[in-house]
């Protein structure tokens, strides 16, 4: 299938095979483009994706991979989506819905970009793979480039990431480099250790657009899963890719005839780490970075938002939300999430429910609305929080009778 890469900034295009991560004439972000007239002669319907099974790659046809590559696969994708009706009653919406994405098999939709982004690097020869990251895309990449044989540098802000997304990064072998700074800077360290394509380390952060390409796949695995395109797709947002990838998808999708209705784009930050909110609210053109960004959601945890202007596009085109939430609200709807529907899920995740809960509230959403909370990242990626918030103290019996005694007195008040 014919595509290629085009600026968002000035159109100008560039070759599938050239190794360019911003446009070399004017720094703007890259997009994907497909002929997509000639994929709609060759898949009928959505049905087609849909009957193949095969997680992202069922839709290879609008993947930046040839037909004859073989996909570095651990089967992500086919992620479960959930009505939460106990808490859609609580909350007064009885159409929420959440996507868990901590189902993917490092624990985060990272997998679903960074499939498609290593097989891209194989298939461009190189053996090195380098990230910066709050930590589930090194985790990803990490998992990723073992399987395919390459090696794999990570560099995270030091003391910033949780442990279990460490640790995946250090048993799947990586090599892991802190950095004394936040993620804006090591984004920044990373990309100038990339830019040399000659020197051989291909980058995969979400400036990468094949990297976005397989993120996309989780709005199209929403509609078919809940037969019918959701009023809301609610979005957690750090880098900003994610958000951006799912609404060119929708494009894509609407392009082709799959579907009629689009979703309006919600993006929800923290309050400490909201440069796309703030820029929505004030109408800016660009986002103002922020120098120091801080949430207990340290996924999310980021100042300048590589993939920025595609996200205010995407908000803007969608009519859609932005919307900041508190710490206090993300922990309240973590525990409320794990606790009414039994779906773990890291801070970051749990912020697109704190946000559903105030767009409720102030009216934004309407209670007959069906809204998708993306759950982006399993729970158990950040323990160190949930034992910090989850204050309950643990008991210690020494015999048997006062264990008794507690846990009938417990059952009682159940
Ligand atoms: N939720 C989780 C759990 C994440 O790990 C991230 C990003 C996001 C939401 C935000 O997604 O960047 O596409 O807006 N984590 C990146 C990382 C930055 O390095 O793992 P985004």
């Amino acid at each position: 299938m014919a595509y290629w890469l085009q600026c968002i900034e000035c159109s100008r295009k560039y070759e599938k095979r050239d190794i360019v991560y911003t446009c070399p004439h004017c720094n703007g972000l890259f997009e994907v483009k497909y002929d997509l007239d000639e994929v709609s002669k060759i898949i009928a319907g959505h049905e087609e994706f849909k009957r193949r099974n095969q997680g992202i790659w069922s839709y290879r046809e609008i993947l930046p991979i040839e037909k004859e590559t073989n996909p570095i696969s651990l089967q992500e994708g086919g992620t479960p989506l959930y009505h939460c009706k106990k808490l859609g009653n609580e909350l007064g919406i009885k159409k929420l819905y959440v996507k868990h994405e901590g189902m993917n098999p490092s624990g985060s939709f990272k997998d679903r970009g960074i499939s498609v982004g290593v097989t891209k690097a194989i298939a461009l020869n190189f053996d090195a793979v380098a990230c910066a990251s709050t930590g589930n895309t090194s985790a990803s990449l990490a998992m990723y480039s073992a399987y395919a044989g390459i090696k794999c540098f990570v560099l995270l802000p030091e003391g910033a990431v949780a442990i279990g997304k460490v640790s995946q990064a250090m048993i799947h072998g990586a090599e892991i480099i802190k950095i004394k700074g936040n993620f804006d800077f090591a984004l920044e360290l990373v990309k100038s250790l990339t830019t040399d394509p000659e020197k051989g380390i291909y980058l995969l952060n979400s400036v990468n657009p094949f990297r976005l390409e397989g993120q996309k796949t989780i709005g199209f695995e929403i509609f078919e899963q809940l037969g019918e395109v959701p009023d809301n797709i609610v979005v957690p947002t750090g880098n900003a890719g994610n958000i951006s990838a799912i609404w060119k998808g929708i494009k894509e999708f609407k392009y082709l005839g799959f579907i009629e209705k689009i979703p309006r784009m919600i993006s929800i930050q923290s309050k400490g780490a909201s440069p796309i909110v703030r820029a929505i609210k004030n109408n800016y053109e660009k986002i103002q970075p922020i120098l120091a960004p801080e949430t207990i959601a340290t996924a999310i945890r980021i100042g300048n938002p590589v993939n920025a202007p595609k996200a205010l596009r995407a908000i803007k085109e969608s009519n859609g939300i932005a919307l900041a939430v508190y710490d206090e609200e993300i922990i309240q709807a973590q525990k409320d999430l794990a606790r009414l529907e039994g779906i773990g899920v890291e801070p970051a995740s749990a912020a697109s429910i704190a946000g559903v809960k105030n767009l409720f509230k102030n009216g934004q959403i309407d209670k007959d609305e069906k809204t998708v909370c993306i759950a982006t990242g399993h729970v158990l990626k950040d323990p160190d929080e949930i034992v910090a918030v989850c204050k309950e103290p643990m008991k210690l019996f020494e015999d048997e009778e006062s264990l008794r005694a507690f846990v009938e007195k417990r059952l009682s008040s159940f």
